[in-house]
């Protein structure tokens, strides 16, 4: 198993001058300890983030609770005796929504034996996104315009599991190596990074230079307070050629809108390329299930693949009211409120948190916009701690695959709105895009790119500097 040390731990004067700039700006806006606004909720056992939002009437709870049953209940091949969930493959990843978003936090990582350096279950709610290289001028404008480009065997997203009958598309494989980071005053931490493999592939050889980018199940809260963001105030905070010198860009990616057929702002996944909740969720029953929906009405089943032997469930397989109720659902999971915030440690560590510039891409205080259609999540001051926006996070972190205008080294910030409930949720801690941080100080040491001078900030902290910082944290 190799061993190496690649993390620098000295850092220049300037970045230090830098960092202690940023510690002089101050901070008018309150803490409320509703992160959601209004929505939130006094939870934080492990249903913690399955509640619908506070100030939901009881008649619009009942929309949730339909969407919830969609969301959790596993749908199944047709034909069937129930036609409101029938339709799922042929290739599909598995067969609900909950087995990947845990009680609708983030997904596991599959178990690894270190000794024999192999995963010891299958990967459900890590899968590996696939696309070809972008070769021509054409190919990088429709990447540009329409997303990557899917292999054309494999399509857009590897399918390790199939309905009975027709064969899996193959399997990933993890394995992992071991990177040592040493703090200025001499403590260790131990790194795991993670090599994947695309092993068994069942339909012949994926193109050659096939792009892979691993991807974890996400959290569910807050999601419909982000999405009424106005796009205005995410642009006022997006510098993608740095102007203002201070070594963080912050870029907006824009998608394919399949609903209004145009360009639109990117909000949702690990590289903000789905536009809106429903596109997500509708991108999720086609991808990860083989369900059709209005919006796709094509699974990532190629002409290449046995998908004619499957029986369709109907046209499209999941009804618009369907979508609906679940998009409702998925907008309307309540962020917990946030623990112990007026306590010394978490104070200091929130000091800390802003005096080492975290908060210049996890951005604190946002006011939501207003729907007419959902008046609960409009006129809410939330603290999400992300601007929605891209950055370069550095070759550690990379995934070399391009997604619309995000390139290879570039991920959206990540909300940390209950991050520190999530292991009281899901039983384990597994951060960043595809889980590699098995703590949190981990997700911030794997920080490069324009992250770096931030993170070279909290390892010069004393230790029970960075203990007070990782308590705000877990306050979230
Ligand atoms: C096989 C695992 C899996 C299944 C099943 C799954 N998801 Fe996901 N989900 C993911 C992953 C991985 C991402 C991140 C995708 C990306 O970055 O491209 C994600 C992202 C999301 C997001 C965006 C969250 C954010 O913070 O941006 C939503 C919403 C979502 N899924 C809803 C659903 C719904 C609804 C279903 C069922 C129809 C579903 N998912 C099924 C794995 C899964
Ligand atoms: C340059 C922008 C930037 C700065 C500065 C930054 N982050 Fe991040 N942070 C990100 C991005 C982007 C991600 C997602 C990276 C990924 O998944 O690969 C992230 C992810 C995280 C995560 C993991 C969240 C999750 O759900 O997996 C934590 C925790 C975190 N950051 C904490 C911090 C702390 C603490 C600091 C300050 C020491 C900091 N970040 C500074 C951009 C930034």
């Amino acid at each position: 198993m190799a061993s190496n040390s690649t993390t620098s731990t000295t850092f220049l004067a300037s970045s230090l001058l830098l960092a202690l700039t940023i510690s002089q700006v101050s901070y008018a806006e309150p803490q409320n300890p509703r992160l959601g606004g209004m929505t939130s909720v006094n939870q934080n056992d492990r249903n913690a983030f399955s509640r619908p939002s506070a100030n939901l009437s009881p008649l619009r709870q009942l929309d949730f609770k339909v969407g919830n049953s969609f969301f959790k209940a596993p749908w199944v091949m047709a034909p069937a005796s129930t036609t409101a969930r029938d339709g799922l493959g042929p290739l599909i990843n598995t067969n609900a929504c909950q087995n990947c978003h845990l009680k609708d936090g983030r997904g596991h990582v599959p178990a690894y034996n270190p000794d024999r350096d192999a995963m010891t279950d299958q990967a459900v709610s890590l899968f590996l996104r696939l696309s070809r290289p972008a070769l021509t001028e054409a190919d990088k404008q429709q990447q540009a315009k329409y997303g990557p480009l899917p292999d054309p065997v494999y399509g857009g997203q590897l399918q390790n599991m199939a309905t009975p009958g027709i064969t899996p598309e193959g399997e990933m494989k993890l394995t992992y190596t071991t990177k040592t980071v040493t703090y200025p005053d001499g403590r260790e931490t131990e790194l795991r990074v993670p090599h994947y493999e695309l092993i068994n592939p069942a339909y012949g050889q994926p193109t050659a230079g096939l792009h892979m980018s691993p991807r974890i199940a996400p959290l569910m809260v807050g999601l419909g307070l982000l999405e009424l963001v106005s796009e205005q105030d995410i642009l006022a905070n997006a510098d993608p050629d740095d102007r203002n010198n201070d070594g963080i860009s912050g870029k907006a990616n824009y998608v394919w809108d399949r609903q209004k057929q145009a360009t639109a702002l990117g909000r949702f996944g690990w590289k903000a390329a789905e536009p809106s909740l429903k596109q997500q969720n509708s991108g999720a029953f086609a991808g990860d299930m083989g369900l059709t929906t209005s919006l796709h009405p094509d699974t990532d089943c190629t002409s290449s693949q046995p998908c004619e032997k499957s029986v369709s469930g109907g046209t499209p397989e999941v009804p618009d009211k369907t979508l609906n109720h679940v998009t409702f659902y998925t907008q309307h999971l309540a962020v917990p409120i946030q623990r112990a915030s007026d306590s010394e440690e978490v104070q200091q560590g929130y000091q800390h948190f802003k005096n080492a510039g975290c908060n210049q891409c996890h951005i604190e205080h946002w006011t939501t916009g207003k729907a007419s259609d959902r008046p609960e999540l409009s006129n809410q001051k939330i603290r999400p701690f992300t601007d929605l926006l891209l950055h370069d996070m550095g070759e550690g972190l990379a995934d070399n695959r391009p997604e619309y205008l995000a390139n290879g080294r570039e991920w959206r910030t990540a909300p940390l709105w209950g991050v520190g409930v999530n292991k009281v949720v899901t039983g384990q801690e597994n951060y960043l895009h595809d889980g590699r941080a098995r703590t949190l100080e981990e997700a911030i040491l794997w920080h490069g790119g324009e992250a770096e001078i931030s993170r070279n900030h909290y390892m010069a902290l004393d230790n029970d500097q960075r203990q007070q910082l990782l308590q705000f944290l877990e306050s979230l």
